[in-house]
């Protein structure tokens, strides 16, 4: 393949605009980049979006689109697959015979969270819910189909200044009312849908990736401190004018449709050796996202 494009799949979602914002930034030597909203490049409708894959004949696409309605999913179960499986498998299958690389993003919902220490790319997985299930079935197409020329990055808790995420529903509710309850017996670690960017970025660069990575912002800790973080940083950065109280609650107390790992910390230790992207600590990169929302 001699062309040099960059697409990119799910462009108005979290990841979608941290990448596109990261290019006007610093673009990659040497590339050309296009990210496409759904209206674009619907990946669902399969048969058109590889007839416009092959009319753009991209270099490297990053799927960034995903059915990421993780409660909603459990009563969706074929609108998740077809987006987070059978569209992947589509796209592995298109990246493998038109040489083309592949960089996929999936999810810590691959895990059940039965572990206590960091979930290692090999380690098992066994997820309790269907759009984890649909992640894994993704992953599994890709490792069929396109294994020698792609890449899958597993994340959890991903937010930025865009979108939906965690961050912004707490600021909300944080100005909205009195007091909030957060899940404490849920451990993960948030990621910055920057920080994420720039590790597909530095791939890109090197242009030597294969197998499964890992990604986040290196962190362990529950939803309930990830919300006390983010309203000492809100007064901090002038946000929000005062403090709530929060208090801790458990999952049982907070039900939800899909199941949700106890545990979910990912070993990002192959994704660090491998590549040069710059590495800002959880509470440094929750600090560029809080100033950003700020500034707004
Ligand atoms: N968010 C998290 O906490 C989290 C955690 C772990 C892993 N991940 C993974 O990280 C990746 C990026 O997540 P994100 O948070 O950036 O997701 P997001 O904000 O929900 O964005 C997903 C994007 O995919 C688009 N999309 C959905 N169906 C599509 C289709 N058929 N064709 C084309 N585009 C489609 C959506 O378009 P519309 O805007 O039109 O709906 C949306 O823009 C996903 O693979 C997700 O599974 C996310």
């Amino acid at each position: 393949m001699t062309s040099s494009l960059i697409v990119v799949t799910g462009a108005s979602g979290q990841l979608g605009q941290a990448l596109s914002r990261l290019w006007a930034e610093s673009p990659l030597p040497e590339y050309q980049f296009k990210a496409l909203e759904r209206s674009e490049l619907d990946i669902g409708q399969a048969d058109a979006a590889i007839a416009a894959l092959s009319e753009l004949k991209p270099a490297v696409i990053i799927n960034a689109a995903a059915y990421t309605q993780v409660d909603k999913a459990e009563s969706n179960n074929q609108a998740a697959h077809l987006v987070n499986a059978q569209a992947v498998g589509r796209i592995a299958a298109w990246s493998a015979e038109n040489d083309a690389k592949l960089i996929h993003i999936s999810t810590d919902f691959v895990f059940d969270g039965s572990r206590t220490t960091p979930y290692g790319v090999d380690h098992q997985t066994n997820p309790l819910g269907v759009y984890g299930v649909s992640k894994l079935a993704g992953e599994q197409e890709i490792q069929t189909l396109a294994s020698h020329c792609s890449a899958i990055i597993r994340t959890s808790w991903l937010y930025c200044e865009y979108g939906n995420n965690f961050v912004k529903t707490m600021l909300r509710l944080m100005k909205d009312r009195d007091q909030l309850s957060v899940v404490n017996d849920q451990i993960g670690s948030p990621t910055s849908a920057h920080g994420l960017a720039s590790l597909i970025f530095a791939m890109i660069l090197k242009d030597s990736y294969s197998g499964v990575y890992h990604w986040t912002d290196g962190a362990s800790i529950s939803w309930y401190e990830f919300a006390q973080e983010i309203q000492d940083q809100a007064i901090q950065e002038g946000l929000l004018s005062k403090a709530i109280p929060i208090s801790p609650i458990s999952t049982s107390e907070y039900p939800t449709p899909a199941q949700r790992p106890a545990y979910s910390v990912l070993d990002r230790s192959r994704a660090m050796a491998g590549f040069e992207c710059p590495v800002i600590d959880w509470k440094g990169q929750l600090n560029l996202v809080i100033k950003e929302l700020a500034r707004e």
